[in-house]
């Protein structure tokens, strides 16, 4: 399957969301990855409800709603209704993952879970038979524009091993300093899905530079 890409609309211009999105929708883009902070889970505030509706209104791509947030559940809803395909929560942000898990299939969006950097995926034994996708950080979020954390490429290994085990169905995504030099080791250890804000919204051409991440 080829590697699917989600650009973060994070490292856009946000005085024209409108047509960052456009642009987005002329791509190769496979969804358009939206980075919810609260200042509270990540020392950062992005935006929330009304903006990811504004940039559903425009969007021709599935929005891959990214929750950095204390009590998902309680804003699970809001961002269903707002326009999000694909809902992620932090692991380390649920207390009854598998309550948050069911919540979001229920809303009938695709169930995603995230893991920080130093979280291990030998948490997810119990749950990944449910899961669509699982995230992993491959940087401490809250920002874009960081540095790819290498261990990353061993805990793909690690999930796909796991996955594989269950006979899953579940994705693997990969958030956070990806770029053209480390996404072809990243697919090859078992990404799915690659995140990319700043390697994309900061190159000269963002539609090429996501056809040449498709094109690995
Ligand atoms: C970080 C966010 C990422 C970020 C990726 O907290 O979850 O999605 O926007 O940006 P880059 O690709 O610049 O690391
Ligand atoms: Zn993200």
């Amino acid at each position: 399957m080829p590697i699917q890409v989600a650009p973060s609309i994070l490292a856009a211009d946000f005085a024209n969301l409108q047509s960052e999105v456009e642009l987005l929708n002329k791509s190769q883009a496979d969804y358009i990855h939206v980075d919810i902070m609260d200042g509270v889970f990540v020392p950062n505030i992005s935006f929330g409800i009304p903006v990811t509706e504004a940039i559903y209104r425009h969007a021709k791509k599935p929005l891959d709603v990214h929750l950095m947030i204390t009590n998902p559940d309680l804003y699970l809803e809001a961002f269903r209704n707002a326009g999000a395909s694909v809902i992620s929560i932090h692991l380390e942000a649920c207390s009854h993952l598998n309550r948050s898990i069911q919540a979001i299939k229920s809303l009938g969006a695709k169930a995603g879970v995230t893991l920080n950097p130093h979280t291990s995926v030998a948490l997810l034994e119990d749950s990944i038979e449910l899961l669509d996708v699982v995230c992993l950080m491959s940087v401490n979020p809250g920002f874009g524009g960081q540095k790819f954390i290498e261990n990353t490429y061993s805990k793909i290994s690690r999930l796909k091993d796991l996955i594989l085990s269950k006979n899953a169905k579940t994705l693997i995504e990969v958030d956070g300093g990806v770029n053209l030099e480390n996404a072809p080791r990243l697919k090859e250890v078992g990404a799915d899905i690659l995140v990319a804000g700043s390697f994309v919204f900061n190159s000269v051409d963002p539609i090429q530079t996501i056809a040449d991440l498709k094109a690995i």
